[in-house]
């Protein structure tokens, strides 16, 4: 049995158990498939310099990568935000996916992290006009099975969602600092993931999941601005609509979340992962609730429907 750790113990949304076949993994690097030690990008990248380029995280279950049609669009269309050609059509992507997959011999419980940046620039300054080879691509591919031995504990952090005309929120892109520096308050508060208000002071998300409430049986989620556009998230609402799970998109404060029932967070690596305590007030029994069980179980369906 696997020890229960207590509750000031470390944790992050994002934690597997530990597989020593990581070490040994192929990473496909612009179109070469190379051992984990020679996969180097150079130091004029405009990834490394500027936090310049997008990304998506994709999972692999019973061989197939799951929802990948939408994570292909999403890719796409934040490319297309940036004005980054990625330099392959959307089969050429899906392609490069699954022959690092073959590469791997992976077939389940395996996650992407598929980054595409605007490239090595000629010289080390902003301008987009300075990268001249043509995109940097590289998909990280590892063995993961999320391994989370309790609910996950939230601190409101005073790092805001964004107005879109700034950086908008709903770019997956490489410079994340905004949600670091969420991260970093939260855990210095003594939790595990930041809960991040909007700029209306309306709970929207956290750093790096998308976030529920539950309230006298209905499922809240912020209405969808200032957050990521999350895949698993929209999955959440899809099946609570086609299961007769009253939900909603609204604006809700902090003292809605405190006196829900349950929350939890959406993300591609969790699914959906149970909330037990934020800003030190726990929340319903401090363990997953029924409602979260019932839409882990209709997901967990989902996937395998879709992934037979
Ligand atoms: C800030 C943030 N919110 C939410 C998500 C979850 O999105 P998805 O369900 O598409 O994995 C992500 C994942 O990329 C994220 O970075």
């Amino acid at each position: 049995m696997q020890d229960i750790p207590s509750k000031s113990e470390k944790m992050s949304t994002h934690q597997a158990t530990e597989d020593q076949r990581n070490e040994e993994i192929l990473i496909y690097l612009n179109g070469q498939i190379v051992p984990k030690a020679q996969a180097t990008v150079s130091v004029y990248d405009s990834g490394f310099m500027l936090g310049d380029g997008v990304w998506e995280g994709l999972r692999l279950y019973n061989g197939t990568w799951a929802f990948i049609d939408e994570h292909l669009d999403r890719l796409f269309e934040a490319a297309k935000a940036i004005d980054l050609d990625i330099g392959l059509d959307r089969d050429g992507v899906k392609q490069a996916v699954l022959d690092t997959q073959k590469a791997n011999e992976m077939t389940t419980d395996a996650h992407a992290r598929l980054m595409i940046t605007r490239g090595v620039k000629t010289r080390p300054f902003q301008h987009p006009s300075l990268s001249q080879q043509g995109p940097t691509m590289v998909i990280i591919m590892e063995h993961s099975k999320p391994n989370l031995p309790r609910p996950i504990r939230l601190a409101t952090v005073p790092h805001l969602r964004g107005l879109p005309m700034t950086q908008d929120p709903k770019l997956n892109s490489h410079s994340k600092l905004n949600c670091i520096l969420a991260c970093i308050a939260a855990e210095k508060a003594g939790a595990d993931e930041g809960l991040m208000l909007d700029v209306n002071g309306f709970v929207n998300t956290t750093n790096a999941c998308n976030f529920f409430i539950v309230r006298r049986g209905a499922v809240w989620t912020s209405t969808g601005d200032y957050c990521m556009n999350g895949i698993t998230r929209q999955k959440v609402i899809d099946l609570c609509r086609a299961n007769d799970i009253p939900v909603f998109e609204r604006n809700y404060s902090l003292v809605d979340t405190y006196g829900a029932d349950e929350a939890f967070l959406t993300g591609t690596f969790g699914a959906q992962t149970p909330v037990g305590d934020i800003d030190g007030r726990q929340i319903g029994s401090g363990e997953m609730g029924p409602v979260t069980e019932r839409i882990r179980g209709l997901y967990k369906a989902m996937i395998e429907a879709e992934c037979a």
